[in-house]
C-alpha cells in the first residue's frame, strides 16, 4: 500500500476539485480520497438534501450531504436492521455506532425515552445528525458528537450500529471492542452486516470476544447479529 501511495502521489491541477486524489485498484481512474464517507472532514463542498424514509411506521425528513454515508437513501442494510428488530420502548442510555447522518439514533430516541449518543468520526455527520434530531424533536436526548467526547463514565444499555466495514477488519475490531466494553452487564448490541461483508465471521468473532452473537434476522444480503454481555470470565 505504501508503494502505491508513493506511486501515485497527490494530483491536484487548477481544473479539479481540492483535495487529495490517487489511482484506484485499475489504475486507470483518480479517485478522491477525501470523499470517503468514514473521512473526519469532507473534502467535499458541503451540498445538501433532504431524504424521506419510514421507519417503524413513522416519517422522517432527513437533511443529508456530500461525504456522508448514503446520502441520497436510507440504507437498505440500516432499513434491513430497523425492519428485523422492534423499536426498543424501554428508557435509559443507548447508543448509536457510526451515526451517519443519524436515521438510527433519531429513530431510536422518538421511539423510546432513552438518552441516545450518536458517534461517529466524521464531524460533517455529527452535524446532521444533531439537525435531524432538532427535526425530529429529539435534539435534546440524542448527543451527537465525535467518538471521543463521551465522556468515560457513560454505559450503554443498548448499542446499535450499522458499522462501518470498510475501515478495514483490525479498525472494525479496534472500534467494536471500544464500545462493546461499555455495553451494561444486562445490555444488548444489534448489528447489521452484510453477508458478503463479513457477517457470518463477525458473529463468531463477537461469541469469541466474550459478547454471545447470534443472527436474529437475515434480508437482502445482511445478517441481522444481536450480542449480549457474557460479563466476567468465571475465575
Ligand atoms: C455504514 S455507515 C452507517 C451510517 C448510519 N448509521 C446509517 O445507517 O446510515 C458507518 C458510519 O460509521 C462511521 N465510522 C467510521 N469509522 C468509525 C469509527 N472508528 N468510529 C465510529 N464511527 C465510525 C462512518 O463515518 C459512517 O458514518
Amino acid at each position: 500500500m505504501a508503494s502505491h501511495w508513493r506511486r501515485c502521489g497527490t494530483q491536484r491541477t487548477t481544473s479539479w476539485p481540492r483535495g487529495l486524489w490517487r489511482l484506484d485498484r485499475s489504475g486507470e481512474r483518480y479517485t478522491s480520497v477525501a470523499d470517503h464517507y468514514f473521512s473526519a472532514e469532507p473534502g467535499s463542498a458541503d451540498v445538501r438534501r433532504t431524504v424521506e424514509a419510514r421507519i417503524w411506521g413513522r416519517d422522517y425528513t432527513f437533511t443529508t450531504a456530500t461525504g456522508v454515508f448514503s446520502r441520497d437513501r436510507l440504507d437498505i442494510g440500516t432499513a434491513v436492521l430497523l425492519r428485523e428488530v422492534e423499536p426498543p420502548k424501554e428508557s435509559g442510555t443507548f447508543l448509536d455506532l457510526g451515526t451517519g447522518y443519524g436515521p438510527i439514533a433519531c429513530a431510536l430516541a422518538v421511539e423510546s425515552s432513552a438518552v441516545v449518543w450518536a458517534v461517529d468520526v466524521n464531524t460533517r455527520a455529527v452535524e446532521l445528525t444533531a439537525e435531524n434530531a432538532r427535526r425530529a424533536g429529539v435534539g435534546d436526548r440524542v448527543h451527537a458528537v465525535l467518538v471521543d467526547d463521551v465522556p468515560d463514565d457513560v454505559r450503554f444499555d443498548q448499542i446499535w450500529s450499522n458499522p462501518a466495514i470498510h475501515i478495514g477488519k483490525p479498525e472494525l475490531h479496534k472500534m467494536l471492542l471500544r464500545w462493546l466494553a461499555r455495553l451494561a452487564p444486562d445490555g444488548v448490541a444489534w448489528f447489521v452486516v452484510g453477508k458478503n461483508l463479513g457477517g457470518d465471521s463477525l458473529q463468531r468473532w463477537m461469541t469469541e470476544q466474550g459478547y454471545p452473537c447470534e443472527r436474529v434476522g437475515s434480508a437482502k444480503g445482511f445478517r441481522v447479529l444481536r450480542a449480549t454481555n457474557a460479563g466476567p470470565a468465571p475465575s
